[in-house]
């Protein structure tokens, strides 16, 4: 069985398996640890592993080299890569620093490793906000996405921000609309969404979050029915770990095509092959490093 043969290959090889909260529901049985892109930079940093199989989108597995460099970095399919990350460049992200001399960048987690380097902090969907708030500078650049950097600036006043017209294709297919039929059957709801959906979800939701800040949302609080506004993978964790409450899939095209592209036999493929690994080159490694750092010890 290819769930077997993926153990004895992953003990043989001292790997470890890291998935992020909207991998298909079989490679999230199969990993070690299944989390938000914040708790997966923190395990990525410490593993114990001489190789780390991760599964998720490019940006997570160039992260996971920034912090562990003296691992081999495993990622099962090279086209799994995050649209939202591929919306800024490192030279757009210059030109705008070179616009606004005084400002401070703070870039998204979901950026490429290049554009990391030209940060002075990295932030996740978890920490946006209290990474801006702790920044004494007035002026922010905050890329790539804008609805993420809407939501930062209603929650941190005195900042003047400068945001990034980016945004997730997945979370944008979630319309308002959606919601308020699905708020209009189910009434007794709540409705609790990621970020990156637009402004108009945001304004409309209960509760905005991280991956795992709505795991624990919905697990803490004690309503029985939730509208979730993020991609479809998440359902997964949600129903197992809260069997006797109601998920509701805010829009049916919530799915990233990039994070399904992670499958069981190319999990077990990579981990044969040793490859393709990810390695992020030393010198935009030490640059990168830095605001990924600065964000972590927060
Ligand atoms: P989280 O950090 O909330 O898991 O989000 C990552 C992501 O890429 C969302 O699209």
């Amino acid at each position: 069985m290819l769930q077997e043969k993926i153990k004895e290959l992953k003990k043989k090889r001292n790997a470890i398996i890291l998935a992020h909260n909207y991998q298909l529901s079989e490679v999230q049985e199969i990993a070690d640890f299944t989390g938000d892109s914040l708790e997966l930079a923190r395990i990525a940093s410490n593993v114990k592993e001489d190789v780390i199989v991760f599964c998720g989108v490019h940006f997570m597995a160039e992260t996971a080299s920034i912090l562990a460099p003296n691992k081999i970095i495993l990622f099962p399919d090279m086209n799994a890569g995050c649209p939202l990350a591929n919306t800024i460049t490192a030279q757009d992200l210059r030109d705008l620093k070179e616009k606004y001399k005084d400002a401070i960048v703070v870039s998204y987690v979901n950026t490429t490793a290049e554009v990391k380097a030209e940060s002075d902090y990295i932030c996740t969907s978890a920490n946006a906000a209290l990474v801006v708030e702790k920044i004494p500078e007035k002026r922010i650049i905050f890329v790539p996405d804008r609805n993420l950097g809407y939501y930062v600036s209603k929650k941190v006043k005195n900042k003047e921000m400068i945001i990034w017209d980016g945004f997730c294709p997945t979370h944008q297919r979630i319309l308002p609309q959606d919601i308020i039929r699905l708020k209009e059957e189910h009434k007794d709801a709540k409705i609790v969404v990621h970020p990156e959906c637009r402004k108009e979800v945001l304004d409309i939701a209960d509760e905005i979050a991280s991956t795992s800040g709505i795991l624990r949302f919905c697990k803490e609080d004690t309503n029985k029915k939730y509208i979730i506004g993020t991609e479809a993978g998440l359902l997964y964790r949600l129903r197992k770990e809260n069997p006797g409450k109601e998920f509701i899939l805010a829009s049916p095209l919530a799915v990233c095509p990039n994070m399904k592209k992670i499958t069981l036999e190319k999990i077990l493929c990579t981990l044969e092959n040793m490859e393709p690994q990810v390695k992020v080159p030393e010198t935009i490694r030490e640059k990168a490093l830095k605001p990924i750092e600065r964000m972590l010890s927060l």
